[in-house]
């Protein structure tokens, strides 16, 4: 066979590959935007404003191969569908985030429920598009009235909107927009015969490429930090969702490529690599790292975390998670002393 180039086939086909990145300018979607280029993808990615200076950090990413940037809103009919027409592959990642809304309704539940149509419309345009993968979060999951016995929760578990609605804990206004928009893809999947897989990540923490700082790495480190807005945060982040479940960006979006070239894979896959609570968080990071001033006492509030998010579907389709608590945290720090947020 002298003369004659082997091809492995499989590799070939990965080469030739395009996929669409919704949201490119996001602590995730730039990662994954990232790794798909470095996983030989051609890709498209939308952002909602070209001139903007927040996608330096995507256009940086040119460099590293085909990668072509749209402008797209996720509230405007029609505007994924350049982004979207000859790509084998959707990831929707984007989401509408606004914490400190006063009218989350018309701020992060209504577009995001509005975006998920607009983008699977132009899916269903673009007779290309093979597989959508979508991402949802533990917030569409575990939120509910945790008065029972500990459990284990599952992709069979749904978020209680119906108790967000009547208790309105803070920032309910995101899981509401999390839990609808999923079943909206769901829904609208079924009807369109659309191949859907929605990844659901806990919270998440790593290095990222994005110009600031992400919310959900400042909420991850708010005990190294000290912000006490953010530690009560992650008190009440636990209380109605049962732990403080992590995983590192990465294994987030190497588990979104894993699913969206796995044939087999079907229906909805938790990704949470550690599950703790904040009382056992604070030990573990005061101990880890004795040179931050990291509190351990809580009072009364509840030490041990009420649930355990299980990640078995994922793993037993073939997945492995790189990173366990120490590795998440010890490169999240590293990360932000490059950013000058943390000394030491
Ligand atoms: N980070 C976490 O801890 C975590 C945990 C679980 C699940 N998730 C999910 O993972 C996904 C990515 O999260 P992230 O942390 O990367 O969020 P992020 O950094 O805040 O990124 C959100 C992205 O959505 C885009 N976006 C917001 N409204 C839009 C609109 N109307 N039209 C088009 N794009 C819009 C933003 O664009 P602009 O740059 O223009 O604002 C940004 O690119 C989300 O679906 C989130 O729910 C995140």
């Amino acid at each position: 066979m002298e003369g004659v180039v082997q091809h492995n086939d499989h590799e070939e086909e990965k080469k030739t590959k395009k996929a669409c990145v919704i949201g490119g300018t996001g602590f995730v979607a730039s990662q994954l935007v990232k790794l798909l280029l470095g996983n030989g993808y051609s890709v498209n990615t939308t952002v909602r404003d070209l001139g903007n200076e927040k996608i330096s950090h995507l256009v940086a990413l040119q460099d590293l191969g085909d990668l072509k940037i749209f402008k797209a809103n996720l509230t405007q009919e029609g505007s994924f569908d350049t982004a979207i027409e000859g790509c084998d592959v959707v990831f929707l990642v984007a989401t509408p985030v606004n914490f400190s809304s006063e009218d989350p309704e018309n701020d992060m539940i209504q577009p995001a429920v509005q975006g998920v149509l607009n983008v699977l419309t132009a899916c269903t345009k673009a007779e290309s598009v093979k597989r959508v993968v979508m991402t949802s979060s533990a917030a569409a999951v575990s939120i509910m009235n945790h008065t029972g016995e500990d459990r284990v929760m599952s992709e069979e578990d749904w978020t209680d909107v119906q108790f967000l609605y009547s208790k309105k804990p803070p920032l309910w206004g995101y899981p509401v927009s999390k839990t609808l928009a999923e079943k909206t893809a769901w829904k609208f999947a079924k009807e369109k015969n659309i191949d859907l897989i929605t990844v659901i990540p806990s919270l998440i923490a790593g290095a990222s490429i994005t110009p600031d700082v992400p919310s959900s790495i400042g909420l991850a480190t708010c005990l190294l930090t000290g912000n006490e807005t953010l530690i009560n945060g992650m008190k009440g982040m636990q209380l109605v969702s049962g732990s403080i479940s992590i995983t590192h960006v990465e294994d987030v979006c190497r588990a979104h490529i894993f699913l969206a070239e796995k044939e087999s894979a079907s229906g909805r896959y938790i990704c949470s690599a550690v599950n703790t609570s904040v009382v056992d968080l604070s030990y573990f990071l005061s101990n880890r790292y004795p040179q931050y001033n990291v509190p351990t006492d809580f009072g009364e509030f509840p030490a041990k975390a009420k649930l355990i998010l299980s990640s078995e579907k994922l793993v037993n389709e073939g997945f492995a998670f790189k990173y366990g608590i120490e590795e998440i945290y010890d490169l999240t720090l590293e990360y932000l002393k490059s950013k000058d947020v943390l000394e030491g």
